[in-house]
């Protein structure tokens, strides 16, 4: 265990609570209670970590970048760093496979492709088990251990699930995990086969795995690790740390998430929010979500908003009109109830930031065009260059602003999608299974080539490509 420098308060576990975000509510509850919404009134719960007063900026920060040279666990893991803006006592059972610490590339073709001078791409797809699921998970997972919960559950389009499999074993849990049968991609389902979950394949999609997921929180031997769960929120807000560290405390103008469930935007919210109030950044990057066109409830609410009301505090929509059979070929967020759609955008409104949607020929484009930066990201992931590409079309991100689009899953995630758009064979199935496909295009096609076995063949080839 490494020494603390004196001035750095420890874990804020001792002052944490959990609390009902609707204002009119604003209920608290100790944070060794297991609940996922507000048992008054249903509400999402977040976890109030006992306010700025508690530390001295300047001595985090220089406690975090000290940490770089650590061989403690809990220094290298990129989530655990800054275990002090995180609810867990120095005693805590800290689960960790060395998440976070993911990269972010400059971006210039991608930068082109959407008319800006620059773009930056942080690539949690480069997290252990290829997503940035893991950074909330290690803190869902220790929680769970914190409680002496036995198993833990999810429903997951994929990457939460195979997360949870991986950090549940790594913890001694039982990880168990529903998902929408034939709506997963291969390779994410053949990862929580690996890490030894029980895989339960429900028919239905991910929205009513979700429902049932609430029923099984009821019992008391079970926890759930959705981001419904404020721990996870915990631990992914990090990402707004470690992100603000590699950009030397120098605000980007813009931060641009996809949109599913809306645990990964209600996060990174939070984590500017924290630093703010911290005063360790000045200001807030403005954030936006963007979500695939046929899976975007929260983009229609957005726009139905009124302009002058979504760049400030107001009361938040007592609802959202969910999408019956959400469809996307970015599987990963196809999401037609997302549950943490009240933090994500109250988050966004706080920070001046859009929610808006974007076609699967946009999606795929874009994830073609970050193929070309050499970085490749899952089709959900692309959903943010696709999404800049539009906002600045539209002016609400100008040519030489900052901006750092969060890349959240490996391109690895999704091989056949990839196959079929540069086979020219990507299509989306018609609603229930009937009427045309719609057809996308692969407008950056790469197919491979077949070429006779021969030197002077492959060189005539590479002549004709150049
Ligand atoms: N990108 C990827 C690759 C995802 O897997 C997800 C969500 C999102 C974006 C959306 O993030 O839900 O926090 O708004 N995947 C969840 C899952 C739903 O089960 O793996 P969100």
């Amino acid at each position: 265990m490494t020494q603390q420098p004196a001035s750095v308060a420890a874990p804020a576990a001792a002052k944490a609570t959990q609390r009902c975000i609707l204002p009119e509510c604003g209920a608290v509850y100790g944070i060794r209670e297991r609940i996922y919404v507000c048992p008054k009134c249903g509400g999402p719960l977040e976890i109030d970590c006992g306010g700025p007063g508690i530390h001295r900026a300047d001595a985090l920060r220089g406690a975090w970048e000290a940490r770089g040279n650590s061989r403690d666990p809990r220094d290298i893991s990129g989530v655990w760093r800054y275990r002090e803006l995180l609810p867990f006592d120095e005693a805590a059972p800290f689960v960790t496979l060395f998440e976070g610490n993911t990269p972010i590339y400059e971006a210039p073709r991608s930068a082109n492709y959407c008319g800006l001078e620059a773009l930056r791409l942080k690539h949690q797809g480069c997290n252990p088990t290829g997503s940035f699921k893991d950074t909330g998970m290690c803190a869902a997972v220790t929680q769970a251990l914190v409680l002496g919960a036995h198993t833990v559950v999810c429903a997951s389009t994929g990457n939460t699930a195979a997360s949870l499999a991986a950090y549940a074993d790594r913890a001694g849990l039982q990880p168990a995990i529903l998902l929408p049968r034939g709506q997963i991609s291969a390779a994410k389902l053949a990862q929580s086969m690996d890490y030894g979950a029980l895989v339960c394949e429900i028919d239905g999609n991910f929205d009513d795995c979700m429902r049932l997921i609430q029923e099984l929180g009821e019992d008391p031997a079970i926890y759930v690790a959705n981001s419904i769960n404020p721990f996870r929120i915990e631990g992914q807000k990090t990402v707004a740390f470690e992100m603000m560290n590699q950009c030397n405390w120098k605000v980007p103008d813009h931060v641009v998430v996809p949109g599913g469930n809306m645990g990964n935007s209600s996060a990174l919210g939070k984590g500017f929010e924290e630093l703010r109030a911290l005063g360790l950044i000045e200001r807030l990057p403005k954030l936006s979500v963007i979500q695939a066109e046929g899976a975007a409830p929260l983009a229609r609410l957005f726009a139905s908003l009124a302009a002058a009301k979504t760049s400030t505090e107001m009361p938040l929509p007592e609802a959202l009109e969910s999408e019956a059979h959400p469809r996307t070929l970015a599987t990963a967020i196809k999401i037609g109830a997302p549950v943490s759609w009240k933090k994500a955008l109250r988050a966004v409104m706080r920070s001046g930031g859009k929610i808006i949607s974007v076609t699967e020929q946009e999606i795929a484009d874009a994830k073609a065009m970050i193929g070309r930066d050499g970085i490749g990201c899952e089709p959900a992931s692309a959903t943010t260059v696709a999404g800049i590409k539009k906002l600045v079309a539209a002016g609400h991100i100008r040519k030489g602003e900052s901006i750092v689009a969060v890349l959240t899953g490996h391109v690895l995630k999704d091989p056949d999608y990839v196959s079929a758009y540069h086979r020219g064979t990507l299509a989306l199935e018609g609603a229930d299974g009937s009427g045309e496909p719609l057809r996308i295009a692969g407008a950056f096609r790469n197919a491979p080539q077949h070429v006779e076995a021969s030197k002077s063949a492959i060189v005539k080839m590479l002549e004709q490509k150049r």
